[in-house]
């Protein structure tokens, strides 16, 4: 079927279009209804449905036919471990795992959150919480205790996993340190921490709550599917948002899978017992859904990579893993490719590996500049792929598909809308923008199966943050525009959050933080671009009258307190003091200004603005800096 046509009858008839989508899976009772609204007038896929994500995942496959293939591939070249994972395997270290939890007294509807290193066992766990109708909640190694404890008193789970460490390059993180700081600074009490023991990072397992993971593992019997409804919780994955609470996006069971399998299908062009690889960290969005459920789903082979792109032993790391495990559609991040590109500017360390499996690249996760996405399609000769989606949808939402045939790439365009998705380029009044002219992106409801139907335990939040900006569509947060020829393109977050190598962060977390020093009276945290990173964060000041601070001291000290709180993951390395920060008469900071006048972007000073001279001073002291 063409694009064209698979696109309009996605938005003429989407309960036709997406019944029978939602047939390529194997409930254990189809829905009696396809769409419908909640209590709060949410749209809600395939209510009624009964069926289990596990199961579909793990059980369905090794009955049919699969139970040898490999499933699951650990390269950890960090730890030099290599294991892999057949689909019985899988089942069984799923199924076993589910019994660990259920013998803790989990049960359908639990929360578990899940804070681990990228190690098979963190697989186990989550399909275990999914076998078990238990609600998982993974949390990114590389936030802090206090981002942990916030998760906590959101999701209130009644037990936590985690690992004795994780390992970044040569450096050895410990987690329970981290751990039990959260479990001591959170208002809700968990009941059991289950620990599994590396063969490095040492931990005491004699604290109260805690059992040890192979312990338990070892006096567990395999736990069995329990049928859940398509509408219940699969997950609840925090983002960050544009307030210092993070948002717990909740993803559910039938609409994930059915939508799964169609990106799959169609967006990746990837058949079952293929070999599907997404370089990414299982805390995000994008280990959830491509490198755990997605391929599983699927009955591909997946591969969790312990690993970074450069320094893992080196450059080639990328190369080693497709050669060595034949893959045949690679995701990751720019950063990923522009970290490579900087150390091996040539590509040398690509001219030794067989690539001949890989048929197409995809990149996402931040704005893929043109000149890295070139370097990649030069150096791999086939189509590299930049497609655009974000923690709430799941999955992409403006791709090039390959499933229905390529569109000739665009470079800087995510290209056209996904099937299900009815993207518009939205006018401050609301009206639509015609090509060419950049707006906000916004989404006319309903939005396809697998988004976010709510906010855990939040309407109103869900309602505030996605829907009411524009009534009738869901708000992305993303500014862009479209061409002549229907491609779009995603210019920037229009809010506060930034993309900083991929990982989503809020800059107005960051400024609670700054902004609680004795020493700050106000300061403002903007996203500045980035050769590397894309964007990385930088601290503008203003000190409270009388404070007498070392400038330097306060710089060093302000890293500490955002490292400390949020996680090393947010790279804030910088801050300076001002004397005012520009501002319009109602006293918002000008923040986007501000970030094209450090880009060197042109910038024109708002009609709204309170004194120009603060702006020009910031001009000047910006300037003077970058002369050093
Ligand atoms: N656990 C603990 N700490 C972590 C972490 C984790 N899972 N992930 C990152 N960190 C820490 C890093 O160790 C680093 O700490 P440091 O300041 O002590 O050095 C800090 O957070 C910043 O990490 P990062 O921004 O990743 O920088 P880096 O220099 O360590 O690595 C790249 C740079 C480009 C190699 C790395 O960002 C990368 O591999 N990017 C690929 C993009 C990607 O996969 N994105 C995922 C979303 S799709
Ligand atoms: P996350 O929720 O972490 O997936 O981040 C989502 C955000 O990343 C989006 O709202 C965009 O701002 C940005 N993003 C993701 N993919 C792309 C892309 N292909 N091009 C531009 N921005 C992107």
């Amino acid at each position: 079927m063409t694009y064209e046509t698979l696109y309009r009858r996605s938005l003429e008839d989407p309960i036709a279009f997406w019944e029978e989508q939602a047939r390529a899976i194997d409930w254990y009772s189809f829905p009696p209804e396809i769409l419908t609204t909640d209590e709060n007038g949410f749209y809600r896929w395939y209510k009624g449905g009964k069926m289990n994500t596990s199961y579909l995942a793990l059980d369905y496959h090794v009955a049919n036919g699969r139970a040898d293939q490999i499933a699951l591939i650990y390269d950890s070249p960090v730890t030099n471990t290599y294991q892999k994972y057949t689909y019985r395997e899988l089942l069984d270290e799923t199924a076993r795992f589910a019994g660990v939890l259920a013998d803790l007294g989990v049960t359908k509807g639990d929360g578990v959150i899940i804070y681990m290193p990228m190690i098979p066992q963190v697989v186990f766990a989550m399909l275990a919480c999914a076998r078990l109708g238990a609600v998982h909640s993974v949390v990114f190694g590389g936030f802090a205790a206090h981002e942990l404890a916030l998760r906590i008193d959101d999701a209130q789970p009644k037990v936590l996993l985690t690992a004795s460490a994780g390992k970044e390059f040569d450096k050895v993180i410990p987690y329970q340190p981290i751990v039990n700081e959260a479990l001591a600074t959170a208002n809700h009490k968990i009941d059991h921490v289950v620990l599994y023991q590396r063969s490095f990072g040492d931990c005491d397992l004699s604290l109260p709550g805690y059992h040890d993971w192979e312990t338990l593992r070892s006096k567990a019997k395999a736990a069995d599917c329990v049928p859940v409804d398509a509408t219940d919780p699969l997950y609840i994955l925090y983002t960050s948002g544009t307030t210092g609470k993070p948002k717990g996006i909740v993803r559910d069971n039938g609409g994930h899978a059915v939508a799964q399998r169609f990106s799959m299908r169609y967006v990746y062009g990837v058949e079952p017992g293929e070999v599907y690889w997404a370089a990414s960290d299982i805390g995000w969005a994008v280990g959830h859904s491509y490198i755990v459920y997605a391929p599983l789903l699927t009955g591909c082979t997946t591969i969790l990579y312990e690993g970074k792109p450069v320094r893992t032993p080196d450059a080639g790391a990328y190369w080693r893993v497709i050669e060595q495990y034949k893959v045949n559609v690679f995701f990751t991040a720019p950063t990923g490719f522009r970290a490579v590109k900087k150390e091996d500017p040539d590509g040398l360390l690509r001219q030794g590996y067989d690539l001949g499996s890989l048929r197409q690249q995809f990149l996402a996760g931040e704005r893929c500049d043109a000149a890295t996405l070139e370097w990649a399609r030069e150096l791999l000769k086939i189509p590299v792929i930049d497609h655009w989606w974000q923690t709430e949808s799941g999955w992409p939402m403006l791709a090039n598909m390959v499933g229905t045939g390529l569109f000739p790439i665009k470079p800087g365009s995510s290209t056209k809308p996904v099937p299900g998705f009815d993207i518009r380029i939205l006018d401050a009044d609301g009206a639509q923008a015609p090509p060419n002219h950049e707006g906000v992106v916004a989404i006319k409801l309903p939005l396809p199966p697998g988004c976010l139907p709510t906010l855990w335990n939040n309407p109103e939040q869900f309602r505030e943050s996605y829907l009411n900006a524009y009534p009738g569509y869901y708000f992305t947060g993303d500014g862009g525009y479209f061409d002549d020829e229907g491609y779009f393109y995603i210019t920037g977050r229009i809010d506060d959050v930034i993309n900083v190598a991929g990982h989503r962060l809020s800059t107005a977390d960051m400024e609670e933080i700054v902004a609680s020093h004795p020493a700050v009276a106000e300061c403002a945290v903007i996203g500045i671009t980035d050769e590397l990173k894309g964007q990385v964060p930088v601290g503008y000041v203003v000190l409270k009258s009388g404070a007498n601070t070392d400038e330097s001291q306060l710089e060093a000290d302000l890293i500490k307190m955002v490292r400390d709180k949020l996680g090393a993951v947010a790279c804030f390395r910088s801050a300076r003091v001002v004397k005012r920060l520009p501002k319009t008469r109602s006293g918002k900071i000008l923040r986007r200004t501000m970030r094209n006048i450090v880009d060197g972007k042109p910038f024109a000073a708002p009609s709204t603005i309170e004194d120009p001279t603060v702006l020009d001073e910031f001009n000047q002291l910006v300037h003077d800096a970058k002369s050093l």
